[in-house]
């Protein structure tokens, strides 16, 4: 029997649906939800998941502003930038993509973006907060994985997770959300000797290790969740995952397709994390 196809496409729709919802009510209240870009140098494919970003933004009504810096940006300029966002009234959430030219600090650019409006979760304040447990921005693609998990009704307390990379962006943060929610997490990554003998003990196993179908039907269990989180390109230029699809389909319980797994649910998740941040900021000015 095949696995249940977890739908990114149509549970990512669905929040999108009721973000939507929410940026009407902010708009009926005078308030506007705005997100920021900031994309500096000419990397196409930053350019193209820039693009995608601000379509959505604008299907569901929320304002965009893309900030296009060139490739000879200094580190002071493109703080400079920073901060004047941070200043910005109806600029609600800044995301600055990633890489950023060799000759910038992404260390130092990342921290001087207003917490209050770190809508992609990467800042160190962010990071210490979700570990702690505290109310912060999630990093979207983690946080997305969170949302198929609970949309599709799978259990995670008392499951075993095991996590395939170890990024700033997807594998630590996910081990995290998944500890809250009182799994047993193992991270495995590229130098974990005889990677079967862990994924093999997986109930949840979560894939981001950037290698096209590199987790074949030798990697999981009978009955495992596997969530791929890869985007690759196969020997045909053909989309494809971390897991070897056709061979783990049928031993998964559940499984997310790429593409239309964990894909539309980062966006989804940068949405809202920004209709959050304007609602946080309207609150605060009731309050004052
Ligand atoms: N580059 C690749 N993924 C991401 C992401 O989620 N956020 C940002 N800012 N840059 C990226």
């Amino acid at each position: 029997m095949s696995s249940a196809i977890i739908n990114g496409k149509e549970i990512g729709q669905e929040i999108r649906n009721s973000v939507a919802e929410r940026v009407a009510r902010l708009k009926e209240q005078g308030l506007t939800p705005g997100l920021a870009v900031v994309l500096v140098g000419d990397n196409q494919a930053s350019a193209t998941y820039v693009r995608n970003k601000q379509k959505s933004c604008e299907a569901i009504g929320m304002y965009s502003e893309l900030i296009k810096l060139a490739e000879e940006t200094t580190q002071e300029e493109l703080l400079a930038q920073i901060e004047l966002l941070n200043n910005r009234e109806d600029i609600h959430g800044i995301l600055v993509q990633l890489p950023l030219p060799k000759h910038i600090d992404e260390d130092t650019v990342i921290a001087t973006i207003d917490v209050e409006k770190d809508v992609d979760g990467f800042s160190p304040v962010s990071v210490g907060k979700m570990m702690l447990g505290q109310e912060t921005f999630l990093p979207c693609t983690p946080f997305g994985v969170m949302k198929l998990l609970e949309y599709s009704g799978i259990d995670i307390s008392g499951k075993h997770a095991v996590i395939v990379g170890r990024s700033h962006i997807v594998g630590k943060p996910m081990g995290q959300l998944l500890l809250q929610k009182d799994a047993t997490v193992t991270y495995t990554h590229s130098r974990t000797p005889d990677l079967p003998s862990f994924t093999k003990q997986a109930d949840l196993l979560i894939v981001a290790i950037g290698r096209a179908k590199f987790i074949t039907k030798e990697h999981v269990k009978e009955g495992a969740v596997v969530i791929d989180v890869g985007m690759n390109r196969d020997e045909n230029n053909k989309l494809c995952g971390d897991v070897n699809y056709s061979e783990v389909d049928g031993i998964a319980s559940h499984i997310t397709p790429v593409p239309g797994g964990v894909g539309p649910m980062t966006i989804t998740m940068l949405l809202f994390n920004t209709v959050q941040a304007a609602e946080n900021k309207l609150a605060s000015k009731v309050k004052q």
